[in-house]
């Protein structure tokens, strides 16, 4: 039997998760958090708000799967991380934050970190097969794919948050619209696979069939291909080293061309942007994601434009000092540094 700790229970992944773990005799779930939502009775353990850490410490968990969303879930991927307990992380903002703190936490613990992001448990399970020489990162291209910035002045919230092939919560949703979400998940690669920005390759695929590839220094290159649904990643993420079925049907591989094509990265600058505070390094992706989160929260909130995002975030990375963190205490301050540049930007 493995016990499983999951943070962030109430949400999109969160809720999946727990479908996975009923349906599959060997997971039982042993402590549930949420952010503010009542989850009463869900486990024996339950948290709304606050800090993990005693939580964890009591539910003795043999996996963490982290779904909360935003940098709130650092405390449990550092818990994890660093006590060697296996993390399943679905919670990237953590480790695009905190990065070389989190592999250092990782190495130390010397726990399996098993993503469930579906590009990156695509990667992982393709990186098994050889060492990376290089990835690819497929993107649908969000509800906006094809449009330019005319198109996008005035788009609203409600429109934002009608993704076409993923029903995800309402962050991550909007950051698929802008390609944020993209950009952190070739920061969380870099961190992952520890593969240089330049080898990391992002192309939009529509059909949202095939979740990643890896090239091989032979020549060869190995793609992960599946049905846009969650609980496979989740899945694979909780049975590692196994495989349990699901009930996701096969894939027709006949029913949808595999297109591909290059994303573009004027009009949606996040994507870019993301690149540029990767390569900085530092805590300049932890800076990048923090005026993300602000910024995506005011568009949701009505208070900014779809296409004031990106130069809010921009500003921000022009003028925070990115510095690297040499603690979870100093993350936690420029973290809060770059918030508080967004609310005077
Ligand atoms: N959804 C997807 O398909 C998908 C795919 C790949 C990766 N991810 C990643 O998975 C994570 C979760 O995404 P989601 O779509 O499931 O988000 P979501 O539906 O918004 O759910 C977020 C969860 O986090 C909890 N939470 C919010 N603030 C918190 C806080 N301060 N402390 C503790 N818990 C807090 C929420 O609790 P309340 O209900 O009480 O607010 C909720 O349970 C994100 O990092 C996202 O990027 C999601």
């Amino acid at each position: 039997m493995k016990r499983i700790a999951l943070l962030g229970a109430t949400g999109s992944i969160g809720r999946q998760a727990i479908e996975v773990i009923d349906a599959h005799p060997g997971l039982e779930l042993v402590a549930a958090t949420s952010g503010s939502t009542t989850i009463d009775g869900l486990a024996p353990l339950t948290q709304v708000g606050g800090d993990p850490t005693e939580l964890l410490e009591r539910a003795e968990p043999d996996v963490v799967l982290n779904a909360v969303v935003g940098f709130a879930g650092l405390v449990p991927t550092m818990w994890a991380l660093e006590g060697g307990v296996t993390l399943a992380l679905a919670n990237k903002e953590s480790l695009v934050a905190a990065g070389e703190l989190a592999l250092a936490a990782h190495a130390r613990g010397g726990g399996e970190l098993i993503p469930v992001d579906s590009e990156h448990s695509a990667l992982f399970q393709c990186a098994r097969l050889g060492e990376p020489e290089s990835l690819v990162l497929t993107a649908s291209g969000g509800p906006f794919r094809g449009r330019t910035s005319d198109d996008l002045a005035d788009v609203t919230p409600d429109e934002a948050l009608a993704h076409p092939t993923w029903s995800m919560g309402p962050k991550i949703t909007i950051d698929s619209a802008t390609l944020a979400n993209k950009g952190l998940e070739v920061i969380e690669a870099h961190f992952l696979f520890r593969v240089p920005y330049d080898r990391i390759e992002v192309l939009i695929h529509p059909p949202s069939v095939v979740h990643g590839l890896v090239r091989f220094r032979d020549g060869a290159a190995i793609a992960h291909l599946g049905h846009p649904d969650m609980r496979v990643p989740i899945s694979y993420a909780l049975t590692y080293p196994e495989r349990a079925p699901t009930p996701v049907p096969p894939l027709d591989l006949t029913a949808r061309p595999l297109e591909f094509r290059e994303p573009d990265t004027d009009t949606f600058a996040m994507l870019a942007l993301a690149r540029e505070a990767g390569e900085r390094g530092g805590t300049y992706p932890c800076a990048y994601n923090a005026a993300n989160e602000v910024a995506v929260q005011r568009f949701l909130d009505g208070r900014i434009g779809f296409l004031d995002i990106a130069p809010l975030v921009e500003e921000v990375l022009d003028r925070v000092d990115g510095s690297p963190a040499r603690d979870p205490a100093e993350l936690v301050e420029a973290d809060r540094r770059a918030r508080d540049l967004v609310a005077v930007a």
